[in-house]
């Protein structure tokens, strides 16, 4: 499974990223808005800082316009994915720009249906948000099941589930068990990943054991 951050926070990703463990970023006009700064720049400094996958949403609404920010958007770099919203207009754009060799990331899904539509406008990736969905009392997960289900049932296909709106390390843990593509979570969530309390329990007490003998490996 492919790990991306979810934020506009380019000391953040550039931490991140020197653990190696870091596939792509994805970022959204909230974020951006979090960030602060100008959005190209950002947009530069971000994508200097990975190899992989850095979403840039656009703004407009109607496809004309939406086609005409993606394309400045994928001039910034190589690896910019155009990510427009889950509309009509925004899947028209979402055919354009992929036709055109642009990678597509197609956002604010929140049903199975949406998804498949996004398969069939050629997306790179869909973004299911499951927290949002867990917000409002519905199950994000099964949506992400559903999801995974219908694109395994055509292999035409070809769209990452990039799970999306992600709130704590159960989400990551359920997309792997469901077979997701990609996970991209907030850097805090990231961070809780590799945390346990017993890994830190054992590390004191190794550490400690270790002192008394008095003996150093370097
Ligand atoms: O970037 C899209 C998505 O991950 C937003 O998450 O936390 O604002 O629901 P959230």
């Amino acid at each position: 499974m492919k790990f991306f951050v979810d934020t506009a926070d380019t000391a953040e990703i550039r931490d991140l990223a020197s653990s190696g463990l870091l596939d792509g970023v994805t970022t959204n006009p909230s974020l951006i808005a979090k960030a602060g700064g100008d959005f190209f720049d950002i947009l530069k400094d971000i994508c200097d800082a990975v190899d992989g996958p850095v979403s840039a949403e656009v703004t407009a609404v109607d496809a004309a316009s939406m086609i005409a920010e993606g394309e400045k958007l994928a001039k910034l770099a190589d690896n910019i994915a155009v990510k427009v919203p889950l509309t009509l207009d925004g899947l028209k754009a979402c055919r354009h720009l992929s036709d055109q060799g642009t990678m597509v990331n197609v956002t604010l899904c929140f049903s199975a249906v949406q998804a498949l539509m996004a398969g069939k406008a050629g997306a790179t990736f869909i973004s299911p948000f499951v927290g949002r969905l867990d917000d409002i009392s519905q199950d994000g997960m099964k949506l992400i099941e559903d999801i995974r289900q219908i694109y395994n049932n055509y292999e035409e296909i070809n769209t990452e589930i990039l799970v999306a709106s992600i709130r704590n390390p159960t989400h990551v843990l359920r997309s792997a068990l469901l077979g997701a593509d990609v996970c991209t979570i907030p850097p805090a969530v990231l961070r809780q990943l590799v945390q346990h309390p017993l890994t830190d329990r054992g590390l004191e007490a190794f550490l400690a054991d270790w002192a008394k003998t008095g003996q150093s490996i370097t």
